[in-house]
């Protein structure tokens, strides 16, 4: 078991909650999401070409997606996770190379150097996530890489989580999507620009019902069940009678933002 390091006089009450709810889902993270988002963790990784000398940061490493992939890639070189959650982090270790190591903590002010940083899906649940790329950049060292993956409001997968869209923002307030159209600019005020393209892969459900446990027993739906049960039950509700029964597959769109130190 893992224990709550992450208490509220540490991070404050939203990160707190935050950090305990990915504790609680870890187990389930690692074995629903890990193997559906794997063609975007490959596609992240394989954007690093050849790197300066130094270790790899990999901020949000969750159970160890990017580590695993960059740990076959880079024997040699020493790799970090960084991760709010005890208990993804206890999940990585788990199968983490002798090269790994692991630190639980805040990611969005990344000390140190790096030849590079690279990270899926974690960025979008910072606070204020343009300053924290802005930072991930500033971390690089001269002809470092960064390789990173966020999901948008772009995601325009005329999936489930299209069908959610409006029922959600109904239900909770819509969350200011200002930060995706900084990206860019926080990113160039530091870096070079290599790509920054919207990559779609499939994913497959048995259906409807293990697409909502999956959101939000083993992902990232628990904070909002902890903080609201009565909205999100009422979420679910709604999707459940407006979504078809039986298998299907759907093509999310992840940013992926690829950018060279000078
Ligand atoms: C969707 S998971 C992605 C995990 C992993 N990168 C992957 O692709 O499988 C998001 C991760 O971001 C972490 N996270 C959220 N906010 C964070 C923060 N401020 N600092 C560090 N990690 C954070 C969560 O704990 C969670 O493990």
């Amino acid at each position: 078991m893992c224990t709550h390091r992450t208490t509220e006089g540490r991070y404050g009450a939203g990160m707190s909650i935050l950090a305990q709810s990915w504790d609680t889902v870890a187990a389930g993270y690692a074995r629903y999401w890990v193997p559906r988002f794997r063609p975007w963790v490959l596609h992240t990784v394989d954007a690093l070409g050849p790197l300066p000398p130094g270790p790899i940061a990999v901020p949000c490493c969750g159970t160890g997606a990017e580590l695993s992939v960059l740990a076959d890639r880079h024997p040699e070189r020493e790799l970090v996770g960084i991760d709010l959650s005890a208990g993804m982090i206890e999940v990585a270790r788990q199968t983490a190379a002798p090269n790994v190591r692991f630190i639980v903590g805040d990611a969005s002010t990344l000390p140190g150097t790096w030849a590079a940083v690279v990270s899926c899906f974690g960025l979008q649940q910072l606070p204020n996530p343009a300053a924290a790329l802005s930072r991930w950049c500033q971390a690089l060292s001269p002809g470092g890489r960064l390789a990173v993956a966020v999901w948008t409001a772009d995601i325009q997968d005329e999936g489930p989580y299209d069908a959610l869209r409006a029922p959600t923002q109904e239900l909770f307030g819509t969350r200011s999507s200002d930060w995706n159209a900084r990206l860019h600019n926080a990113v160039q005020a530091h870096a070079t620009v290599v790509s920054d393209a919207l990559v779609p892969y499939s994913i497959t459900h048995a259906g409807p019902l293990e697409f909502w446990r999956a959101m939000v027993s083993d992902g990232p739906w628990q904070p909002r069940l902890v903080r609201y049960p009565e909205k999100t039950a009422a979420l679910r509700e709604t999707f459940l009678d407006t979504w078809p029964p039986g298998a299907f597959s759907h093509r999310p769109h992840a940013r992926v933002l690829v950018a060279d130190a000078p």
